[in-house]
């Protein structure tokens, strides 16, 4: 072996460390282990396959439309539902000119028991958090219109109107699903009769990601979110979208992209741990992309591989930990620590009971950069494939956009950004696209589509009002002539 390269045989392992580098800095590290590659192997997902995926994502969905906003009112309240946390906030209107947003808000928690609980439950339980909240901001009394984004597949009827598809991300609360969430929502603040609220805004996270990047940068088209589940939406052209009437102007549409494989179109790249995580979620044989994707998914398929790898004997010397076998243990969040510093990989090895040596860390830290790289990747097609979209629709040999974009993963985790974007530029080299990542988009965005709304419904109050003005002129024009 050259010199450098270190063999350790009990893994068939060779480690090549660069003697130029620093111990103690970015020390480059190439683990190759030929029987451990062998279950990575089908995460690695080359550039043709992203292609072939990249093409397969057209998109389609439902959405609403929207507008550049002038603000009307001066105070909004947001409910954010769908990550990690539910949210309530109080959005206000400081300075109309310079454009300034100060939000306040609250965390409530969701127990996991609600989370599967009814729906009533659920909604009564929000209706209770806003309640308290109003009176902690002496807001009781007031009727302020409310932005609701409710970041799960729906129908959007109208701007108040939405009917929830299906659950995802965990949530599985009966009788929701095909209920207009709005309605529900609204029932559950009658059912209190303490308060009451205005307008309601329904919203994706998406949507209002993309709204409140939108609001610093006039040519965010996209919203992307990279968190506990994964999606995006786009401004697409009024006359591709076949629901609508009308042909003039674009429309946002939301394109639910988690649910892209449903069909059995990711089949030939999906991994038996995917079909594992799948089998044992709550919602098996749907949401296929997001389970290879999102954070809510992410650390149990790291999980099942190192299960697997301590089965064959290929780590910790063929041990697991009660932890280590108890699912849904690897938190998504680890994967980033993991990836971060082979310490920190360490440290969490001995949190979940595993005895491990050096080898075994370094094959962990591996297993984590291949899992979260393909993720990456993944997400990086779909956004070619919309990219490229919007491209095309335009006719224009080069587009220059920018993709608004949330969420814990693409946040948190060390490279996912950068691989993200790297790869984005292979797939899609005729769109220069800019990367914004938003401030609080689920909180500002959606006060933000719900000021268009009230705008919007003004003016279409103004409208009908001049209507029936013009209809009195022309009676009263036709009894002239009589
Ligand atoms: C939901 C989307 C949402 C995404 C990100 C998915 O599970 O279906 O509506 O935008 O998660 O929160």
């Amino acid at each position: 072996l050259p010199s450098g390269f270190v063999s350790v045989s009990r893994l068939s392992l060779v480690v090549v460390q660069s003697a130029q580098m620093q111990p103690d800095t970015h020390v480059y590290m190439f683990v190759c282990c030929v029987q451990v590659q062998d279950y990575l192997e089908p995460f690695r997902l080359s550039l043709e396959k992203l292609q072939e995926v990249s093409a397969r994502a057209t998109p389609d969905g439902t959405g609403s439309n929207w507008r550049r906003h002038i603000w009307g009112h001066e105070n909004f309240l947001a409910l954010d539902l769908g990550g990690t946390n539910f949210r309530v906030l109080h959005v206000r209107v400081v300075e109309e000119e310079q454009k300034m947003l100060k939000m306040d808000s609250q965390i409530c928690a969701i127990p996991q028991e609600m989370m599967l609980g009814t729906g009533e439950q659920l909604f009564d339980h929000i209706a209770a958090c806003l309640g308290d909240f109003l009176v902690s901001q002496d807001l009781k009394g007031h009727t302020l219109p409310l932005g609701f984004t409710f970041s799960f597949p729906c129908e959007q009827k109208e701007i108040d109107k939405s009917i929830l598809i299906r659950w995802t991300k965990g949530f599985k609360c009966s009788g929701v699903e095909g209920e207009d969430v709005v309605k529900l929502l609204k029932e559950a603040i009658q059912r209190r009769g303490d308060y009451d609220i205005g307008s309601v805004a329904m919203v994706n996270d998406t949507v209002g990601t993309m709204m409140s990047c939108g609001y610093r940068d006039q040519s965010c088209e996209i919203g992307m979110i990279i968190g506990t589940g994964t999606n995006a939406c786009y401004m697409e052209e009024m006359k591709n979208v076949k629901r609508v009437e009308g042909e003039a102007g674009r429309m946002c549409i939301n394109t639910e992209w988690g649910g892209f494989g449903d069909d059995g179109s990711l089949r030939d790249i999906l991994t038996e741990f995917d079909v594992v995580v799948d089998e044992t979620s709550i919602n098996p044989g749907v949401h296929t992309f997001e389970k290879m994707i999102s954070g809510m998914y992410l650390g149990e398929i790291v999980r099942l591989v190192l299960v697997r790898l301590a089965k064959e004997k290929l780590l910790f010397k063929g041990q697991t930990s009660k932890d280590l076998l108890t699912p849904n243990t690897f938190q998504t969040k680890f994967i980033s620590e993991i990836e971060d510093g082979l310490e920190n990989a360490q440290n969490i090895l001995t949190k979940l009971g595993l005895k491990w040596d050096d080898v075994d860390s370094r094959v962990v830290r591996l297993v984590c950069d291949t899992i979260s790289s393909r993720s990456a990747r993944l997400c990086a097609a779909a956004l070619a494939t919309l990219a490229n979209r919007i491209r095309v629709n335009r006719g224009l040999d080069h587009l220059k956009t920018t993709v608004g974009v949330d969420g814990t993963v693409y946040r948190k985790h060390p490279n996912f950004s950068k691989e993200l974007q790297a790869t984005v530029r292979l797939l899609a080299p005729k769109c220069d696209i800019t990367f914004l990542v938003s401030e609080d988009g689920s909180g500002k965005g959606a006060a933000m589509v719900t000021a268009v709304a009230q705008r919007l419904a003004l003016q279409s109050r103004l409208l009908e009002d001049s209507d029936g003005e013009d209809e009195d002129e022309e009676e009263e024009e036709e009894e002239e002539e009589k």
